[in-house]
C-alpha cells in the first residue's frame, strides 16, 4: 500500500480522481489539500469533502484548505463551461459533515512529510502552490518526499496557452520553484493523459456495474460524465471525457501503465504564450534531470483499471 497526500482543486476530473484513490485498495489517503484552480478554495474544499464521503463514507480523511490565489498573481479562471459553476457540472450532494482541519494546507504538508519522511508521495492535480510554499518553510522536505502531478505539456498544444497547460499556467512561479526543488518529480502530462478518453462504451460499462448499494455514486457519475460528454461535444471533439487527474493517481499505483523518460524540465514564467511552458531539454546525453516524464500511456488498461477500482 502506498501512502499519499493529495492536493486538489476539486473540479470534475479531481471528483473522478478522488473517487479512484478512495476505492483503491492499494493507496491509503493520509490526508488531502486544496487549492484554487478550477474553482475557489473554498468551494474546492466543500467539493473534496463531499466528494469524499459520497466514495468513502466510512472513513475520516483529513482535508485541510490552503492556497486562493497564485504566489504573485491574481487569480482569473473562468472554466464553468467544463466543470460547471460548482466545480461538480452543477451536480449538488448531500451536504458535507466533515469540516476541513484547523491547520494550512502546506503546514500539513510540511508535518506531514516529516512524519512520514521517505514512505509518502505527493499527488497534485491542481496549480502547485501549496507545495510551493510548503518547500519555502522547510526546504528539506524535498529530499523526504516524491511527487506525482498532472500538469504540464511537453508535446504542444497546451489547453489555456498553445503550448501551457492549465495547472503550470495557473502558477508558473510555483511550479518554477517546485520543479527547481529537488523533489523527485514524475510529470503526467497533458499530451499523455489527453489519450486517455473515457468514452460512450466506458460509460456503459461503468454503469451498468453498479450495485444498488452504490446508487448515489453512480447519479454522481451519471451527471458528471453526461455534462462532460456534452461539453466535448459542443467542442466538436466527439463525446468523452478526458481523465487528466485520474490517471496521475492510477500511475502512483501502478508505473507500468506509462513509459517514462528522465528529462530536465523547465518551467517558463514569463511571455504572453511560454508563460507556463514545460520546456524539455532533450538534448543527450544529459548532464542532470529534475524529472521522469510520461512519453507513453496503455490507455484502455488504465481506463479499465479505472472502472474497476470505481466499481470495487
Ligand atoms: C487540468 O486542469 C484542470 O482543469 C483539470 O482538473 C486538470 O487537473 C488539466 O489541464
Ligand atoms: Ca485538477
Amino acid at each position: 500500500v502506498k501512502h499519499i497526500l493529495l492536493d486538489v482543486d476539486t473540479g470534475v476530473d479531481d471528483a473522478l480522481a478522488l473517487i479512484f484513490a478512495a476505492k483503491s485498495d492499494k493507496l491509503h489517503i493520509e490526508g488531502i489539500t486544496t487549492v484554487f484552480g478550477n474553482v475557489d478554495v473554498k468551494q474546492a474544499t466543500k467539493n473534496t469533502l463531499q466528494v469524499l464521503e459520497l466514495a468513502q463514507p466510512r472513513y475520516e480523511i483529513p482535508v485541510a484548505m490552503g492556497a486562493d490565489a497564485p504566489l504573485f498573481r491574481p487569480r482569473r479562471e473562468n472554466v464553468t463551461a467544463i466543470h460547471g459553476a460548482n466545480g461538480l457540472a452543477g451536480y449538488e450532494l448531500p451536504e458535507e459533515r466533515q469540516t476541513p482541519v484547523n491547520e494550512r494546507a502546506s503546514d500539513f504538508i510540511v508535518r506531514k512529510v516529516r512524519e512520514q519522511a521517505h514512505d509518502i508521495t505527493l499527488v497534485f492535480t491542481g496549480r502547485l502552490t501549496n507545495l510551493a510554499v510548503a518547500l519555502a518553510k522547510d526546504p528539506s522536505i524535498a529530499q523526504k518526499a516524491k511527487l506525482v502531478l498532472m500538469g504540464g505539456a511537453i508535446k504542444v498544444p497546451g489547453n489555456i496557452t498553445p503550448v501551457s497547460e492549465a495547472n503550470i499556467h495557473g502558477d508558473p512561479e510555483a511550479a518554477h520553484r517546485v520543479f527547481e526543488s529537488g523533489i523527485p518529480i514524475t510529470m503526467v502530462g497533458l499530451d499523455v493523459t489527453g489519450k486517455a478518453k473515457f468514452g460512450e462504451a466506458h460509460y456503459q460499462q461503468l454503469m451498468s456495474g453498479f450495485t444498488e448499494e452504490q446508487a448515489e455514486l453512480k447519479a454522481f457519475m451519471q451527471h458528471i460524465f453526461t455534462f462532460s460528454f456534452e461539453a466535448s461535444d459542443r467542442l466538436n471533439e466527439g463525446r468523452y471525457r478526458l481523465m487528466h487527474d485520474p490517471l496521475a493517481l492510477a500511475v502512483v499505483e501502478d508505473a507500468s501503465l506509462v513509459e517514462m523518460e528522465d528529462y530536465y524540465v523547465y518551467i517558463e514564467t514569463k511571455g504572453p504564450v511560454s508563460s507556463g511552458a514545460t520546456l524539455v531539454d532533450f538534448r543527450r546525453p544529459q548532464s542532470r534531470t529534475n524529472a521522469s516524464v510520461c512519453m507513453q500511456v496503455r490507455e484502455e488498461a488504465f481506463l479499465q483499471h479505472y472502472i474497476q477500482t470505481v466499481l470495487s
